[in-house]
């Protein structure tokens, strides 16, 4: 049974009411962050043109303690505001034409799928969307189903470190070295990623030609907070959304700033790493973890659902629903509000045709019966 990490029992604002088992969709601030933001608005409302006016600087000294937390190199790595943002920059600086394919998998994030959709229709190129059966057995697998895939025509392949409805890896290192080998550009959504796991970037971007990552989810930076790591020969050709007094500067102030907004959430950034790094990063994984795959242990012994296969080190474990649960968004958002109205419980539901997908998440904040309360009252809620 896991046990709370001493000291974590006051670091969250959340309602205790309700049990909060969804920390992958956004996150939760821990106080000390919460505090640091607030120092940093605070500094902006006494002098808002002295704040700006060395704000570019300041941004640069966060940047470079992100990239010293993710083992990545400061030059090749831009702030941003959410993995949204990031993969849109991405796609609008990759090259495509007429004929091209881009290749993504049906475990992808939905508004990223749409950006390559749009991206595609744009330029004349075609969008190749991966089926892979939500119970695959491992990355192998995957590998070999994304690899097959593949034709002549693949310029660009946007695959997920951490899938958002299923909880899996997709582009494990293996499968970025594959595709690299076949002069395949790849994107990887690492939303899930910083925190969650023990990201080294390598000084590049991890092993793919391009790589965001969301601080705001798993790495206790306040929202709007994320990464974008490029490789060297990208980066002069990286094209950010909209022109700004920075972009003389080129990478990475370029894609940085955007004119008068609230930065405070990337200079409040390193103090997410930092309580990352007091609490013990390790420790924090290991609780986490042991805790989602408890959580997913209650659902399947309580309700007799099917679990998703699971990958060691992630704080996110699913379990299938039965066919004909979940199957329409319309659906699944209508049980996700009964598990909130009946349960008090917060999770994540994606429909899946065959029966949709329920995620659970953990955090330090959360206990072991949250996960059994679930498991008896969704068995209820879904049997009736
Ligand atoms: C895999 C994945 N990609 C992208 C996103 C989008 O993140 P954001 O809303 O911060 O842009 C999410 C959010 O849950 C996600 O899970």
């Amino acid at each position: 049974m896991t046990t709370p990490l001493p000291g974590t029992g006051t670091l969250f604002t959340l309602d205790p009411a309700v049990a909060h088992l969804n920390h992958g969709s956004y996150g939760a601030v821990p106080v000390p962050v919460q505090r640091a933001q607030a120092r940093l608005r605070a500094e902006q409302e006494r002098d808002p043109d002295g704040f700006f006016a060395d704000l570019p600087d300041r941004i640069a000294r966060a940047r470079a303690e992100v990239a010293s937390a993710l083992g990545g190199d400061p030059a090749r790595l831009a702030l941003l505001t959410n993995v949204t943002e990031g993969v849109a920059v991405v796609l609008e600086s990759i090259p495509l034409a007429a004929g091209d394919e881009i290749l993504v998998t049906d475990h992808g994030y939905g508004a990223v799928t749409r950006a390559a959709e749009r991206r595609a229709a744009e330029t004349g190129a075609a969008v190749r969307c991966v089926r892979l059966s939500p119970h695959l057995a491992d990355e192998h697998a995957v590998r070999e189903r994304v690899l097959a895939a593949v034709t002549r025509r693949t310029r660009v392949a946007v695959l997920d470190l951490v899938t958002s409805p299923t909880a899996r890896v997709i582009a494990a290192p293996t499968l970025l070295a594959a595709l690299a080998e076949r002069r395949v550009t790849t994107v990887v959504d690492a939303a899930h990623a910083p925190g969650m796991l023990p990201v080294d970037l390598g000084g590049a971007a991890g092993g793919a030609d391009f790589w965001v990552g969301n601080l705001h989810k798993w790495a206790f930076a306040p929202r709007a907070a994320a990464v974008l790591a490029v490789r060297a020969a990208w980066r002069p050709r990286v094209r950010p959304l909209m022109l700004s007094w920075e972009h003389d500067r080129g990478f990475p102030g370029r894609v940085e700033w955007r004119g008068t907004c609230d930065y405070t959430p990337w200079l409040a950034a390193p103090a997410g790493f930092a309580l990352l790094e007091k609490l013990g990063a390790e420790r924090v994984r290991a609780h986490n973890e042991q805790l989602a795959a408890h959580g997913q242990r209650q659902l399947v012994e309580r309700t007799g659902l099917r679990p998703l296969p699971a990958t060691a080190g992630l704080a996110m474990r699913a379990v299938r629903l039965p066919p004909g649960v979940a199957e329409s968004e319309h659906a699944a958002k209508a049980l996700m509000v009964a598990v909130q109205r009946r349960l008090s419980t917060r999770i994540a539901i994606r429909p899946w045709p065959g029966g949709g997908v329920l995620r659970i998440s953990a955090q330090l904040y959360n206990r072991p019966d949250e996960y059994t309360r679930l498991a008896d009252g969704l068995a209820h809620l879904i049997t009736r």
